[in-house]
C-alpha cells in the first residue's frame, strides 16, 4: 500500500468541485486516510513548492496557492502515487486527457484544480508538511 498527498487547489475549492473530485478518487478505490482544509501562506507554499523557487512562474504560483482555502488529503492504495497522477491528468488542461480531473476542472496551466505527489520520496516529504502522524488513520 502506498500513500500520496493530494491538494484540491483554491480554484477547484472556490468553484465547488471538492465533492466531485473526492468522489473520483474514492470510486477508483483510493482510501482517504487524512483530510483537512487550510489556507496556505507564503512560507508553507515555499516549503511545499521548494523545487520551484526561482522558476519564472513561482511568484504567480505562490499568489494563486495562497489566494483562498484548499483541501489537503492523504490517499492510500496500491500504486496510489501513479494512479492519482493519472486521474489528475497533465499539468496543462489543454494537454490533459478526456476524463481526467484537470480536463474537467482546471482553468489553465496554473489554476489546475489539483496537486499530487510525483514519487515515494516527494509523497513522504509532502505528507509530513501537512499532517502529523496522529492525523493519519492508516490502521
Ligand atoms: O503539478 P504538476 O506536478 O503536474 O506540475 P509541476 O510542473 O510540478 O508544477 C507545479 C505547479 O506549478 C503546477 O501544477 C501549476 O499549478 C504551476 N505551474 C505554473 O503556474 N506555471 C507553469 N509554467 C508550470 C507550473
Ligand atoms: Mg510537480
Amino acid at each position: 500500500m502506498e500513500k500520496t498527498l493530494v491538494l484540491i487547489k483554491p480554484d477547484a475549492f472556490a468553484n465547488h468541485h471538492t465533492g466531485d473530485i473526492i468522489q473520483r478518487y474514492e470510486q477508483e478505490g483510493l482510501r482517504i486516510v487524512a483530510l483537512k482544509m487550510l489556507r496556505m501562506d507564503d512560507r508553507l507554499a515555499s516549503i511545499h513548492y521548494a523545487e520551484h523557487i526561482g522558476r519564472p512562474y513561482y511568484e504567480g504560483l505562490c499568489t494563486f496557492m495562497t489566494s483562498g482555502p484548499l483541501v489537503a488529503m492523504v490517499l492510500e492504495g496500491e500504486d496510489a502515487i501513479r494512479r492519482v497522477r493519472a486521474l489528475n491528468g497533465k499539468t496543462n488542461p489543454a494537454e490533459a486527457a478526456e476524463g481526467t480531473i484537470r480536463k474537467a476542472y482546471a482553468l489553465d496551466g496554473r489554476r489546475n484544480a489539483v496537486h499530487a505527489s510525483d514519487s515515494p520520496e516527494s509523497a513522504a516529504r509532502e505528507i509530513s508538511i501537512f499532517f502529523n502522524q496522529t492525523e493519519i488513520y492508516d490502521g
